[in-house]
């Protein structure tokens, strides 16, 4: 709260022409992207006005999206040969997930060599090759920035591993376990820190007889950020894809970087949920202030944190503009509305409506928000927040689109979303790849904690193996996703039904529906620096919501269920111009309309 200042409206009309400006200016250019918002800019609606502020960014998961070389496995290659498919979309920015030499424990999440292209990917020629190709189509790429840990294959580990006094030793967070005769090893973990990945955080190495942190799989070993040839080893290899022509990073779980002071155990109440103390470590400021200084202030970049264990409250300390941390963070309240830890739960719509009320308050203009409701890490967008029963799978995955278009941040798409995939009907335990679910079987199933269908059902809902299904490009054979015929993971049975290849030749497909409304939001500056405000927060099935610049005054109306719905609208609203909508309806200048199922309209008043 401290941080917020006082709201400007700064001749809003001016600066409407402005913004129009802006984006015309960067979606025509043809070389230089526009420079970065100075002191100097006018503000639109308080808001400094910034590239990334505009943008729609679409996330690649490049092991799914397009297999070039016929190993089953997605590559850079392959990426290249889409770029016409996602720059038609009319997205700005594309977030790759780590392309990064790899051992795969985690699917490149565990990264052996920071300079170096994973190989089933391509080498650097490739990625120097897609790199070029995305600019030539006036977009730009972010990647990922994985350096919370490492891979235990990583020079740096093998080195530290090997001997206590091995300069590279404090590269890694090391300790003595504590001595218990009645242990294998002879020792238990230093302290009672679990993993995200189930079972202890710690594990014992035999060539040095002490344990290693490691927040997620073994094999991921947490850097030592409090050593500052840590940090400065991070900086440069910033610094040398920033070099290379990347536009900024997606930082994976950067608020874990700082550890607390002698790692003491956690207490049971924390033990409940140790992200919130694993995030939050007392230098994690200080060392994303110095990152910025050292690399992000040299350069006009993205960048956008995964804030795991970040608060909305505490999320202006990261993103404020007063602050040189990050551009933006991923605030997860949404996104895990429909689970408890790793258990999937019911939610209700205005729990939902509240979280996104609440972001409109906590940031301010100083605080620019990200809106997402999708990634690798989740299930499918319209299997998770819609419907996705043959009846009102393209609906409601056009009514999500319209949300994510219109609510306030920098919105993330995830590959597929605009296909209106679906998850995945897992069978059994083997059709899983995610180390997740394979160490949860272990951990809950096999030790009769939970039943084996209680497990399955619920990664049915939640498993992040629903995300990662290959991309269904068209009808033929694995969806046209490899030529081989066994993809690294099984390919969705739907995709003779939904494909790109029958999208792009339909006109009222859901990848048509997405382009419009990406485009519109480029059109609309009020849909970029608009304020926001929910018109009906408690009702239990129609999200409706204003997004206001000066005189330009837009209504979002979502039905989020299948029942048809005549609703008045709040505060004798009739709104005369109808944007958009997502069934074909031509109501307007109405007290009341009648929204059939999973309708979305975009008015303007
Ligand atoms: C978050 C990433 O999104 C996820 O995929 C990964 O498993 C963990 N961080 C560990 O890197």
């Amino acid at each position: 709260m401290g941080l917020r200042r006082k709201f400007f409206i700064f001749g809003v009309q001016s600066i409407l022409t402005l913004a129009i400006g802006l984006s015309t200016a960067w979606s025509q250019s043809t070389a230089t992207p526009p420079k970065p918002a100075t002191s100097q800019d006018a503000l639109i609606n308080g808001y400094r006005p910034a590239w990334w502020k505009e943008a729609v960014v679409y996330q690649i998961y490049p092991r799914s999206f397009k297999d070039f070389d016929g190993d089953g496995i997605g590559d850079l290659k392959g990426i290249t040969s889409k770029l016409d498919y996602i720059k038609g979309l009319g997205v700005d920015v594309i977030w790759l997930s780590p392309h990064f030499d790899s051992p795969n424990a985690d699917n490149g999440y565990d990264i052996r060599d920071y300079r170096k292209v994973m190989t089933e990917f391509g080498n650097m020629s490739d990625f120097d090759e897609m790199l070029a190709g995305i600019k030539q189509r006036h977009m730009r790429l972010i990647i990922d920035l994985v350096v919370n840990h490492t891979s235990d294959e990583h020079k740096w580990f093998v080195e530290s591993r090997s001997s206590k006094d091995n300069p590279y030793r404090d590269y890694y967070i090391w300790k003595d376990g504590k001595p218990n005769p009645r242990s294998p090893t002879g020792f238990d973990p230093p302290n009672n820190y679990p993993s995200f990945f189930f079972g202890s955080a710690w594990q014992f190495d035999p060539a040095t007889k002490q344990y290693y942190l490691h927040y997620f799989a073994a094999k991921q070993p947490d850097l030592n950020w409090d050593n500052p040839k840590v940090r400065k080893e991070v900086f440069d290899l910033m610094t040398f894809w920033l070099d290379k022509g990347v536009d900024g990073f997606r930082m994976d779980v950067i608020p874990l970087i700082s550890k607390r002071a002698g790692l003491p155990d956690l207490t049971p109440a924390e033990l409940k949920n140790a992200g919130d103390v694993y995030a939050n470590g007392p230098h994690m400021h200080e060392y994303l202030q110095e990152m910025n200084r050292n690399v992000m202030a040299k350069y006009d970049v993205m960048t956008v944190g995964e804030a795991l264990g970040i608060s909305l409250e505490q999320t202006p300390l990261i993103v404020g503009e007063s602050r040189n941390e990050l551009n933006m963070i991923f605030n997860f309240d949404a996104v895990r509305i429909n689970r408890d830890g790793k258990q999937w739960i019911s939610w209700t719509l205005p729990d939902f409506k509240a979280i996104y009320a609440r972001h409109a308050v906590e940031l301010d203009q100083h605080s620019w928000d990200t809106v997402f409701l999708s990634n690798h890490d989740n299930p499918r967008l319209v299997s998770s927040f819609g419907d996705d029963s043959p009846t009102y799978r393209v609906p409601s995955a056009k009514l999500l689109a319209t949300m994510i278009l219109t609510l306030r941040g920098t919105p993330f798409l995830y590959q597929g979303d605009e296909l209106g995939m679906t998850n995945y009907p897992f069978k059994s335990i083997s059709d899983f790849d995610d180390i997740e679910a394979k160490n949860g079987y272990k951990a809950d199933v096999l030790t009769k904690k939970v039943t084996e269908e209680a497990y399955l059902d619920n990664l049915r809902h939640m498993s992040r193996d629903n995300a990662r299904t290959p991309m269904q490009w068209d009808s033929t054979s694995q969806a046209g996703f490899t030529s081989g015929n066994k993809p690294w993971l099984a390919v969705n049975p739907n995709y003779t039904e939904i494909n790109a290849a029958k999208e792009l030749t339909d006109a009222s497909s859901i990848y048509h529906y997405t382009q419009k409304m990406i485009a519109l939001r480029h059109a609309t500056p009020a849909l970029v620096y608009g304020s926001y405000k929910d018109i009906d927060p408690t009702n239990s099935n129609i999200f409706i919501y204003s997004r206001t610049l000066g005189n330009d005054r837009y209504l979002i109306v979502l039905n989020f269920s299948k029942e048809s719905r005549a609703y008045t609208l709040p505060g004798g609203l009739k709104p005369t111009a109808l944007v958009t909508s997502n069934l074909a309806t031509s109501e307007v200048g109405a007290a009341t309309i009648n929204l059939r199922g999973w309708e979305a309209r975009v008015y303007k008043y």
